[in-house]
């Protein structure tokens, strides 16, 4: 085969806040089937627990044992009273990210990305933004293309569906229709700069049916993977955000295809009564590396 095999690709079907200042969470953490886990110094921490959260997940961080789940800090915002100190945080403890809330502009992301540098966060270290201001969705595809920009290392957004919602006034006690139009903003602009996508937090955390239908509903919008709240979202995340057994089949029926001798020099093929082309193909072979990547896991 002279093609290349295509990127080894990272899930993030399921990450999981957990409160910076909440030890059993942090604890518990390390035994949860969770692809990624976002630290939280914000929201969930109240201003009086800001020290003890970043000094419970200093602790955390140097003890380990969170294995190949991907640890994300995130910050308050780093141009605010907590910033500095955060950002201190993210050097010395050495997140595989650091996610920052409320950019509004380009100019926020690449002052976010001076402020960790000034701080001693390597470059190497990813950046990821909050997607969850009016502004911010307006100027969405600016903010995303500060991934072409050197240094800056932005990898991802993650919509912080609460915030939109308080904002901008939308109500959501009958579905998420009202934000539709801008999660597929962030969807559209995320992609045109090839960055990841999280989808926001299902509130109910005891509502799996609920929660469920919204995480369909996210991967119909094209997310990645969805924000979570509490550990019993993981497994309905990790299952709805991963390629079903009937996608995996198509994936491989459409890659056995193309590999077949006559098919060698054909832009398009009928398979099953569908017109498939090479563009198909390409999709499947994405499919299968990330399924690849998680039977691996295991989970
Ligand atoms: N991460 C890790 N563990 C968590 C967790 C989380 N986000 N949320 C709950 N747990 C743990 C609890 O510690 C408890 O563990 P244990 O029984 O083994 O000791 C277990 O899961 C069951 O928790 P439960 O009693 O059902 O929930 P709760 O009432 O303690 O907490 C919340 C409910 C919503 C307060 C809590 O889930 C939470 O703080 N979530 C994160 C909120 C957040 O970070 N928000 C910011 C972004 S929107
Ligand atoms: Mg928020």
């Amino acid at each position: 085969m002279s093609r290349e095999s295509p990127p080894r690709p990272r899930p993030r079907r399921s990450m999981l806040y957990l409160p910076g200042a909440n030890a059993r969470a942090l604890e518990k953490a390390r035994t949860l089937d969770v692809d990624c886990l976002i630290f939280d110094l914000e929201d969930s921490v109240a201003p009086e627990a800001k020290a003890a959260a970043r000094e419970g997940i200093a602790a955390a961080l140097s003890s380990g044992g969170y294995g190949s789940r991907e640890v994300i800090l995130r910050t308050n915002a780093l141009d605010g009273t907590w910033g500095p100190d955060d950002a201190r945080l993210a050097a010395t403890a050495g997140p595989d990210g650091v996610l920052v809330p409320k950019v509004a502009s380009r100019d926020d992301v690449i002052a976010a990305r001076e402020r960790l540098s000034e701080a001693g966060v390597p470059q190497t270290t990813p950046l990821w933004v909050m997607i969850e201001t009016p502004r911010a969705i307006l100027d969405c595809l600016a903010i995303a293309e500060t991934a072409k920009v050197p240094g800056v290392g932005l990898v991802g957004l993650v919509l912080g569906t609460n915030d939109l919602a308080k904002e901008t006034g939308v109500r959501l006690d009958e579905g998420r229709a009202p934000l539709h139009a801008w999660l597929s903003m962030a969807v559209a602009a995320a992609r045109a700069a090839g960055l990841v996508v999280i989808d926001g937090v299902y509130n109910d955390f005891r509502d799996e049916a609920g929660f469920r239908q919204e995480c369909r509903e996210g991967r119909r919008l094209g997310m990645d993977g969805k924000t979570l709240i509490h550990p019993g979202q993981i497994a309905p995340a990790n299952e709805i955000f991963a390629p079903s057994q009937e996608e995996i089949a198509w994936a491989e029926l459409v890659v056995s295809t193309f590999a077949k001798p006559e098919n060698a020099d054909k832009g398009v093929v009928a398979i099953e009564g569908r017109m498939v082309e090479r563009l198909h193909l390409e999709m499947a072979e994405r499919t299968l590396a990330i399924a690849r990547v998680i039977a691996e896991r295991g989970v």
